[in-house]
């Protein structure tokens, strides 16, 4: 077969294989997908249909999306972000992952080294790789809440370090990191005159003391940082595929050419949707936050009667927590996340997929009903007291 080696060399996608699997059983608890279950509030799908039926949607929009939906982005980096931008730094993108991947084919070259916190999302390494960069991994520090470790980074900047690649919230840790830790990791970006590229998809789900910051807000490193951001969790719109990302304006048009041989455009039904969450009522975005903080909570109290099988630290954010499986058979996470499918009929995902600490961890997402954290951990007590 002429595959390239870009491509044949990345993993088979365990959430995938996880996601077969559980369609081979019945009645299987699901905790594997990072999707909220809910869906769009409906004021998102009506303005969508007036856009259809207005027939504003049959042609394509502007490579960098509608202006007055990039307005509005604008509008809301300011509020939430305290990002000071302009509509020329801003593309709409098919999704957060659109955006990441059109980054990462701007500024990596062949050979350059990509630092990743580990563990990370896994989507974020193979975009490392198909833009045939090098992955350079850095433990995160598991006993602190999978904390950066900033001496750690220091430590693995070369001089063909080309830039670094985070998530936070994190996904799969649900840490969040801190605003003193992403000072820290941007003097190390302008020291060494870094690129960070950052996934903020979970930015408003953050719980207790914890803030969501954005290294962007930094004046000093305005060239620096290429933030992409979505609405398919702010709003779960996960299927209308449309997020968008923020970087100096001298890098737009530069991140625009690897936007369109990918896309052309978001799709602008999605534009328009988009839009009319932007200018509506925030308040459906707390009633989410609430509801998975209130799911957290659930998954960490119904843990806490698994403390032969399971350690974990309490997620600061997202909808994901990545607990270490105390028991011998966890080494191999693969085989752990299949037989507590086959035997228990648990739909996790293995901690092997997010980088090479990730081994020895599941990922359980609590974007779920309660009833379904209820079934899993009824029948893991069930499996593990046996
Ligand atoms: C950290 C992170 N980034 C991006 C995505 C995908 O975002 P989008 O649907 O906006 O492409 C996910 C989805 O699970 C995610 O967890």
């Amino acid at each position: 077969m002429h595959i390239s080696n870009r491509v044949a060399d990345i993993p088979k996608s365990a959430i995938h294989e996880m996601t077969r699997l559980s369609k081979e059983n019945e009645n299987v608890a699901f905790l594997s997908w990072a999707k909220p279950t809910s869906g769009a509030p409906d004021f998102i799908g009506d303005a969508a249909i007036a856009a259809i039926n207005k027939r504003l949607v049959d042609g394509y929009s502007v490579s960098a999306g509608l202006p007055e939906l990039r307005q509005e982005i604008v509008k809301k980096l300011k509020r939430d972000n305290k990002i000071d931008a302009n509509i020329a730094q801003i593309i709409v993108t098919v999704g957060a992952i659109e955006g990441l991947a059109a980054a990462m084919m701007a500024i990596i070259d062949p050979g350059d080294e990509v630092i990743l916190p580990s563990p990370t999302y896994s989507t974020h390494i193979n975009q490392v790789a198909l833009a045939s960069g090098h992955p350079v991994f850095v433990p995160t520090i598991e006993e602190d809440g999978f904390i950066l470790d900033i001496e750690g980074i220091k430590k693995a900047v070369t001089p063909k370090t080309k830039a670094i690649v985070y998530c936070s919230p994190s996904n799969p840790t649900g840490a969040v990191f801190s605003e003193q830790q992403l000072r820290q990791l941007a003097e190390i970006a302008l020291e060494h005159n870094l690129m960070v590229v950052t996934d903020e998809a979970y930015e408003y789900f953050v719980f207790d003391e914890h803030n969501h910051f954005s290294i962007a807000s930094i004046p000093e490193m305005q060239k620096n940082v290429i933030s992409c951001f979505t609405f398919t969790k702010t709003y779960a719109m996960t299927g209308w595929r449309i997020g968008y990302l923020h970087a100096d304006e001298e890098l737009i048009p530069q991140i625009n050419k690897a936007h369109i041989p990918f896309t052309i455009c978001a799709p602008v039904v999605s534009q328009y949707a988009a839009l009319a969450a932007l200018q509506n009522s925030q308040e459906c975005v707390e009633l989410f936050r609430l509801k998975y903080l209130s799911a957290r909570n659930l998954m960490c109290n119904r843990l806490d009667r698994l403390p032969s099988v399971f350690e974990y630290q309490k997620p600061g954010g997202s909808y994901l927590m990545f607990p270490k499986i105390v028991l011998e058979q966890g080494k191999n996470s693969h085989q752990f996340c299949v037989e507590l499918l086959r035997a228990a009929k648990v739909s996790t995902t293995p901690g092997a997929d997010f980088g090479p600490t990730g081994e020895q961890h599941l990922r359980l997402s609590f974007c779920v009903p309660d009833e379904m954290i209820h079934t899993a951990f009824d029948r893991m007590e069930r499996y593990f007291n046996r």
